[in-house]
């Protein structure tokens, strides 16, 4: 099928496998990350694409949840075989998925969306709110030249800067800061209770980056809806290039279904309902009427 027109265009694109946990451990409160032998993905998925997850016991929950990427996993020879995936517990899927032990099955599907545009840049600025920082690990060993996604390098000159601005709302929920250290990314963090960093709101730490230093930035950001809103706005007034991964709740992950609809702005002044699941979840902030 090759008209994106089509339903089946998007699920033909896609893996389907029942695969093996191997792991499922603590990273913070309340937050995990599971990871799984799924070669067949792990060679195709790009940075901000994720995967619908789908417990194999019984049938509640019936529906399969989205999950962002948080890393590839390669064996031996350096080749992806499998996937890390960071999730914080909220209800029944993920409540099910921390009970999950080393050999359980589950069904997984994708890659799926659009991942992010990797336009060349001075200053990747990083922003997450709450669960919002797992899609950027993999974007930020991407454009450091660390590791390649989708079986094809990306040919960028590395950003001089790449930092992370990083607001929970206490300490205990920040969960893989190490990991983002360790590829040499800045960390600046915020906490609302002032247990962690700066006490305050992650847009504090994004006013302090764009202070004076905006040209040549380009801005990523995930996290709760009013968050993601604040940081477009402000991004607008710098006028620095911002993407936003939506976190939209979807039934079906593959364009059938339309649960999962934002309003994106056209360009002529209107406005029509696109499909995160496909036409994102990686959108301009700009086009996102909020
Ligand atoms: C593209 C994409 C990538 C995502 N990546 C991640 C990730 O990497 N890690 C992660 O932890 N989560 C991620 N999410 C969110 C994740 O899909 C939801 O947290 C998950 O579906 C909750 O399932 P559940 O059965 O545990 O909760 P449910 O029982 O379905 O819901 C529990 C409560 O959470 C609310 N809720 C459920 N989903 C959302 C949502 N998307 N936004 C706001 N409120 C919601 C419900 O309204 C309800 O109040 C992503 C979502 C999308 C669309
Ligand atoms: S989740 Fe079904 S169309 Fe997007």
């Amino acid at each position: 099928m090759t008209n994106p027109l089509h339903a089946a265009y998007y699920a033909d694109s896609a893996v389907q496998q029942r695969v093996c946990v191997v792991e499922n451990v603590p990273l913070a409160r309340d937050t995990f990350r599971i990871r799984f032998h799924c070669p067949q993905i792990a060679k195709r998925i790009l940075p901000g694409q994720f995967v619908m997850m789908r417990l194999n016991a019984g049938d509640d929950p019936l529906l399969a949840r989205p999950l962002a990427l948080y890393d590839t996993v390669l064996d031996g020879d350096q080749q992806p075989v499998g996937l890390d995936i960071v999730y914080l517990v909220v209800g029944k899927m993920t409540g099910r998925l921390a009970k999950l032990s080393a050999g359980s099955d589950m069904e997984v599907w994708g890659p799926l969306g659009n991942g992010f545009a990797t336009p060349p840049t001075d200053h990747l600025l990083m922003v997450a709110g709450g669960i919002g920082q797992t899609p950027f690990l993999a974007l930020a060993r991407q454009y450091l030249g660390q590791r390649v996604y989708g079986g094809s390098p990306l040919r960028l000159t590395p950003p001089e800067r790449v930092t992370l601005c990083y607001g929970a709302r206490s300490g205990v929920y920040l969960a893989g800061v190490e990991d983002f250290e360790a590829l040499g990314v800045r960390v600046r963090l915020s906490t609302d209770d002032g247990t962690c960093g700066h006490r305050g709101l992650v847009t504090d730490l994004l006013r302090r980056e764009l202070d004076g230093a905006g040209e040549g930035t380009h801005v990523v950001c995930c996290g709760p809806e009013p968050m993601m809103e604040a940081v477009s706005q402000i991004t607008a007034v710098a006028q620095v290039p911002c993407q936003v991964s939506l976190e939209t709740p979807m039934a079906c992950g593959i364009g059938i279904c339309f649960s999962c609809v934002a309003k994106v702005r056209d360009g002529q002044g209107g406005w029509d309902y696109q499909r995160t699941c496909v036409e994102g979840p990686v959108f301009a902030a700009e086009r996102i009427e909020w």
